[in-house]
């Protein structure tokens, strides 16, 4: 199985990465050490955004591992995400450049529409009220940051079927990626063949089922419960038996089977190794079967945007059917 997978213009994302997105407030040190210690795994794929706050952070590490010529830039890729605020044609390079500054990078492998849903800008770190976005206009923006050699490869996140046809149709530029959520309980078969019949590589983000989330957001003020524990899932343990391995192992061994790219978030050395080692074993078809049936369609769904701001239900690019 692919170790990387092959984006539309021959640019590679290798198929496991690091998620920086679920850290706790005010624990700089801990992402400093998960992002350390995943370099020194063999990771070299590190999702994160302009919302997470650890732009800087990472910035600052890979610093340090490409001027001691530890790696190469051309073997890292890195992904980072326009925020809501930004989802405006004449606000994209504004947001890119503030984000290649604190990553101290010349470009990103992966630029991203953070969600459809675009914010007001009040100012660059403060989103206001919900407003209808032009992703047509936002997406010309996002080519010229290619052109400007600012981003490898321009993509989405939280687009819905409609949404991504409607960017599809009026790009000059194909969008090469489109992160999601996908977990067991969440598989979304509509829209990864949609991607795929496309030539667009899927990222499944909250792969393990983000334990832990309902803290860290309760941290930043939102309240929302934690999902299902998947990683207790009693099929799952009984698979990973077979084979030796956990089931977070066996979760993520599922998505890559179906070339789709995984980016778990860990800060434990020990979970990040097991994470990353998911290409000594396969899943035989029977196992795969029993796992897509734990699919539970749209009631699987953890996070939806409208559980931050209710009014969003409403909202003319709100992706998902409720
Ligand atoms: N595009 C978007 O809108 C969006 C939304 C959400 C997330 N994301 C991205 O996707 C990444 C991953 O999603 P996520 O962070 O929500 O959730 P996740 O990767 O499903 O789960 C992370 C949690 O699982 C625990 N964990 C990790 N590996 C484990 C293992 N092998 N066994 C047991 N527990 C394990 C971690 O705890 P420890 O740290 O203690 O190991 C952490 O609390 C994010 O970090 C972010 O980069 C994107």
């Amino acid at each position: 199985m692919a170790k990387y997978q092959t984006m539309i213009g021959g640019y590679k994302i290798p198929s496991v990465g690091l998620g920086t997105g679920t850290f706790e407030k005010g624990k700089e040190e801990v992402v400093e050490n998960a992002v350390n210690a995943a370099l020194e795994l063999g990771y070299r794929h590190i999702d994160t955004a302009f919302m997470y706050d650890t732009e800087e952070i990472i910035g600052r590490v890979l610093k340090r591992w490409l001027s001691s010529g530890k790696i190469k830039r051309e073997d890292l890729f890195i992904t980072t995400k326009l925020p809501n605020q930004g989802v405006f044609a004449d606000k994209v390079e504004l947001f890119l450049k503030r984000s290649l500054e604190l990553l101290q990078l010349d470009y990103v492998d992966l630029y991203l529409i953070h969600t459809p849903i675009a914010m007001e800008f009040i100012d660059i770190n403060t989103p206001g009220k919900p407003v209808v976005a032009d992703h047509v206009a936002v997406w010309k923006a996002m080519e010229q940051q290619v052109d400007a050699g600012r981003a490898k490869t321009i993509g989405l996140s939280n687009f819905n079927i409609k949404q991504i046809e409607k960017v599809i149709q009026s790009s000059r530029i194909k969008p090469a990626s489109l992160q999601i959520e996908l977990t067991v309980c969440l598989q979304q078969p509509e829209l990864v063949k949609f991607c795929h019949d496309n030539d667009i590589v899927v990222v499944s983000y909250s792969s393990l089922g983000s334990p832990g989330i309902g803290k860290i957001l309760a941290q930043k003020g939102f309240d929302m419960p934690d999902g299902p524990n998947i990683l207790g899932d009693e099929t799952l343990k009984k698979i990973g038996a077979k084979y030796g391995k956990s089931t977070a192992q066996v979760i993520l061994r599922f998505f890559i089977q179906k070339n789709i790219v995984v980016i778990p978030k860990s800060s434990n050395p020990t979970r990040l190794e097991e994470n990353f080692n998911l290409f000594d074993f396969s899943l035989s078809m029977d196992d795969v079967k029993e796992i897509e049936n734990l699919d539970k369609g749209e009631s699987g769904r953890l996070f939806r945007l409208s559980q931050f701001i209710p009014s969003l239900k409403e909202h003319l690019d709100y992706p998902y059917p409720y």
